[in-house]
């Protein structure tokens, strides 16, 4: 084969967001990911926008048809039955109006809405007009629901993306997940089990989907009984971040942002919250021990991307990338609970790279933004469209062609990204 015929990077992943095109919507990957997963959706909107803005329309208002009366944005849309993943839609039991899971996860739709918006402004308008209403009910989900002291908090591990990080080991160990059952784990038959949660982690996992599912999913019920509420840097950094963008977007369209730009407030006090002063970082915060969970993760580092800039961040920030040749790694590698391969302990992601990247370059701080760029771009080129990464190595990890690792190329590594879109 000659040079002319190797499909160029930008050629690859389209045809990995085209290859997970289900018709609407667009799935993590094959086997793995059957279905629409929240925030994956909203990574690829941002890189079908690169080359298809209607369709990056389509993929976020698709998301949007699952939103429950509440407001409430689902995690998973299970749009067609699955047998290969676990916990389905019988499990679950979702309460909206598609079947669905029945927690959120991080609210990143509306910023990649903005930079939707942004490279094609004139062919967005209506879309953009279409889901302003249901962005702002679910911001405002948050804000009724689960705020404590103005910083966003998860009543599951899986809600915040990060699965299995140890920000969580603490408020799990107070599960005792009694009566969960038999069930047959599916995860394991797609990847190496080494690079997936524990049994330990699952069976509470399942325990808190049993749990939520008995209280019909009512909020109020289960800031009462859920054992598990940790205030969290990855919501309350991302909804900040969407609120600065919602407002941006409404002003566009000429509409009341009042109650939004109050809520910003509300949130930078929140996140000034998590601020871990014996570890100089942000931090999750476990609500019912009132205990600090000790880490330092990738979503720490997403304080830059919600506007907030701080000194002791940059020092942490130079601290790991100074230990890890692939930052930026999901759990300090230099603590006794980091672990190389196994998902959200220690693996670099792209996703939350471009996320702290952006962050970054906005604050300012150019250089680190362009360094972190070229080894995320690297990394894809030189171990493919991982689902994430062995931070000290660079090996691919989890499952392969992955869409929002191709969406964080196209939007943000890329040589050729349009203007607009990062
Ligand atoms: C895993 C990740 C989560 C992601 C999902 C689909 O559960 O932890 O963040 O949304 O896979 O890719």
């Amino acid at each position: 084969m000659t040079n002319q015929m190797t499909p160029t990077m930008d050629e690859q992943a389209r045809a990995i967001l085209r290859g997970n095109d289900r018709g609407g919507y667009t799935v993590p990957t094959a086997g793995l990911y059957p279905y629409q997963w929240n925030w994956d959706s909203a990574f690829a909107a941002w890189g079908f926008a690169t080359f298809d803005v209607a369709r990056a329309w389509v993929e976020i208002e698709t998301l949007l048809t699952g939103q429950w009366d509440n407001g409430m944005v689902p995690h998973i849309l299970f749009h067609r039955p699955d047998p290969g993943y676990f916990p389905g839609p019988d499990v679950w039991g979702g309460v909206g109006p598609v079947p669905s899971s029945g927690i959120s996860q991080p609210p990143v739709a509306a910023s990649f809405a903005r930079r939707v918006y942004d490279i094609d402004p004139d062919a967005s308008r209506e879309a953009l007009a279409r889901i302003f209403p249901r962005l702002k009910a679910w911001h405002q989900w948050f804000m009724d629901w689960r705020l404590d002291q103005g910083a966003v908090c998860i009543t599951h591990p899986w809600e915040a993306g990060r699965d299995n990080t140890p920000d969580w080991d603490g408020a799990m160990a107070g599960i005792d997940p009694v009566g969960v059952g038999d069930y047959t784990r599916r995860d394991t038959s797609h990847v190496d089990p080494a690079m997936r949660p524990t049994k330990y982690d699952y069976d509470r996992y399942i325990w808190l989907v049993q749990l939520g599912r008995r209280l019909n999913w009512d909020e109020a019920a289960l800031l009462e009984e859920n054992p598990f509420r940790v205030a969290d840097p990855t919501m309350t950094f991302t909804l900040l971040r969407a609120q600065r963008d919602l407002a941006a977007l409404g002003r566009a369209l000429g509409e009341d942002v009042s109650s939004i730009d109050v809520a910003i407030q509300e949130l930078e006090a929140g996140a000034e919250t998590l601020w871990n002063p014996d570890l100089a970082c942000y931090d999750a915060r476990d609500v019912r021990s009132g205990k600090w969970a000790g880490c330092v993760s990738n979503a720490s580092f997403l304080n830059w991307y919600a506007g907030i800039d701080h000194p002791g961040m940059v020092a942490q920030y130079d601290r790991i990338t100074s230990i890890c040749k692939y930052p930026v790694p999901s759990h300090d590698p230099s603590s006794d609970r980091f672990d190389a391969k196994r998902y959200w302990r220690g693996p670099t992601w792209g996703i939350m790279n471009a996320l702290i990247g952006l962050g970054l370059e906005e604050c300012g701080h150019t250089d680190r933004a362009e360094a972190l760029r070229k080894t995320t771009g690297e990394l894809i080129r030189d171990h493919g469209f991982a689902e994430y990464f062995d931070p000290l190595t660079g090996h691919a990890a989890g499952g392969g062609t992955f869409t929002w690792t191709a969406a964080v190329w196209l939007g943000w590594t890329s040589p050729t990204r349009p203007k607009g879109a990062s």
